[in-house]
């Protein structure tokens, strides 16, 4: 009896020994299994599939949480952070994700020779999870009873469905975040969706011609950006930004898109319609009619043609700190100048005029005198004037809190005391220069 115990208590230890320790971080582990799983021979092959755990917040008892794995790499985020996580830790559960077979480094032999691929299939993951589940229970978290919840987004939602569908036994509950959950050859009603929500965009942006094609897209961007921040810097005041939020916030629409959608409306009502598609956009810069308005009062057309052919200045969103998404870059802007002009305005050409600019005039890089640069704390173009210049009789102010051209009201009571020294500084200056 005693030895056959004593034997019991080995074979757990050897088997892996339920030791149900708590980390404190998320730890990454290795579950080895059968490569192909309907092959009943003894020595058949097996590989080795990532997971990641965190049972910061279990307690004894309490559920197990599976974010399944897609087809990527997998990753910690979802069982860190977000509502699948806030649950889990409600719930004082054990956190895992699963990498999926043939993805990120789970790769059998390391290879994805379409020989080997042919384990690359549902039913083998489902096989996978479900050997990972079970050495969940018995061996890492050590409660046979444990629930099993899963979450799975996109086809990693499939898996999970599936999941459910085929071990009801080993699994307790499944939240699927867009998964796909039916096969389907030919998925055209994908386009059809898109088209219908591209459709509504148009129509909630009053847009002049339904969006169609990418540099549709990227024109809407662009004009929704150039909007905002032409209504931010329009009143030169800070409270205007302030404004906009304030509006968006207090919209009663539902979306966010449905406010930005409103907020578009409701401050371009003076149009019949926006231009915010390609062809449409371009309509009035190719007007070569000098008593157009946008030519004549505002010199559109013409500052187009100093953009593309001497200054640049295209005003992308390739930087990454800024909250205008990331979708307007120098290809829209070629593809602009070329359909403005003509398409002997290369990329080339392009970049050739602003260099030879920048060559002729020294750019940031001057060695100038008198020469006074003022520039607002908050004008986005200071990054392309110069705001640190202390010599050869010459300066460079930057007023803070305030936008373009401060400077240039007269002096008033309302200056701020840093406005008004910026002022009076540009006065001593003159002076300098003409005595
Ligand atoms: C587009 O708008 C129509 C009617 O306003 C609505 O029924 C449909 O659900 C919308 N489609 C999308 C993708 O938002
Ligand atoms: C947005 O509106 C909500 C409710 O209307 C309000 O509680 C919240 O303070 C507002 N947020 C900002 C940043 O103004
Ligand atoms: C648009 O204007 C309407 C009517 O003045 C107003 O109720 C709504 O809040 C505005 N929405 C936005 C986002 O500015
Ligand atoms: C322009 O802005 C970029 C990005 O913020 C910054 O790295 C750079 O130093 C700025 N240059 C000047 C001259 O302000």
């Amino acid at each position: 009896m005693r030895q056959a115990a004593l034997f019991v208590l080995l074979a757990v230890n050897l088997s892996g020994a339920c030791t149900n320790l708590q980390d404190t971080q998320t730890t990454t582990h290795y579950f080895r299994t059968k490569l192909d799983h309907f092959d009943d021979a003894d020595n058949a092959a097996t590989f080795e599939f990532r997971y990641m755990s965190n049972d910061a917040h279990y307690k004894p008892g309490r559920p197990i949480f599976v974010y399944v794995g897609g087809p990527w790499p997998m990753y910690s985020y979802y069982i860190e952070n977000g509502h699948f996580y806030d649950i889990a830790v409600r719930e004082r559960g054990w956190l895992f994700a699963n990498e999926h077979r043939f993805y990120g480094d789970s790769i059998p032999n390391g290879d994805l020779s379409t020989d080997n691929l042919k384990f690359l299939t549902v039913e083998q993951t489902l096989e996978d999870l479900a050997e990972l589940i079970r050495h969940l229970k018995g061996k890492v978290v050590c409660d046979e009873n444990a629930k099993v919840i899963l979450m799975g987004a996109g086809y990693g939602g499939t898996v999970a469905t599936y999941m459910r569908k085929q071990y009801p036994e080993l699994v307790d509950g499944v939240w699927i975040s867009s998964g796909r959950v039916e096969a389907r050859l030919n998925f055209k009603a994908y386009a059809v969706l898109i088209g219908e929500m591209i459709l509504n965009i148009s129509e909630m942006f009053n847009i002049c011609k339904t969006l169609q094609t990418n540099l549709d897209e990227q024109t809407f961007f662009y004009s929704v950006k150039q909007k905002i921040q032409f209504e931010i810097l329009a009143h030169q005041n800070v409270q205007s930004t302030k404004l906009i939020c304030d509006s968006l916030n207090n919209s009663k629409e539902l979306t966010n898109l449905q406010r930005l959608a409103e907020w578009v409306r409701n401050n371009t009502q003076d149009q019949d319609c926006n231009p915010y598609d390609f062809e449409t956009s371009l309509k009035n810069l190719r007007d070569v009619d000098i008593g157009n308005d946008e030519n004549m009062l505002w010199g559109k057309r013409q500052l187009a043609y100093q953009s593309c052919t001497e200054f640049g200045w295209f005003l992308t969103t390739d930087a990454l700190d800024q909250p205008f998404g990331h979708r307007v870059d120098m290809e829209y802007f070629y593809n602009y100048c070329a359909a403005i002009f003509g398409g002997w305005l290369t990329p080339e050409e392009i970049n050739d005029g602003i260099r030879r600019t920048n060559e002729r005039f020294g750019g940031q890089n001057q060695d100038i005198t008198n020469v006074l640069f003022v520039n607002g704390g908050l004008d986005p173009m200071r990054n392309i004037s110069i705001t640190e210049y202390h010599e050869k009789e010459s300066d460079a102010i930057v007023v803070s809190e305030y936008f373009s051209s401060a400077d240039m009201g007269s002096i008033s009571d309302q200056d701020s005391p840093e406005l008004m020294k910026a002022k009076l500084r540009i006065e001593e200056y003159v002076q300098r220069w003409i005595n």
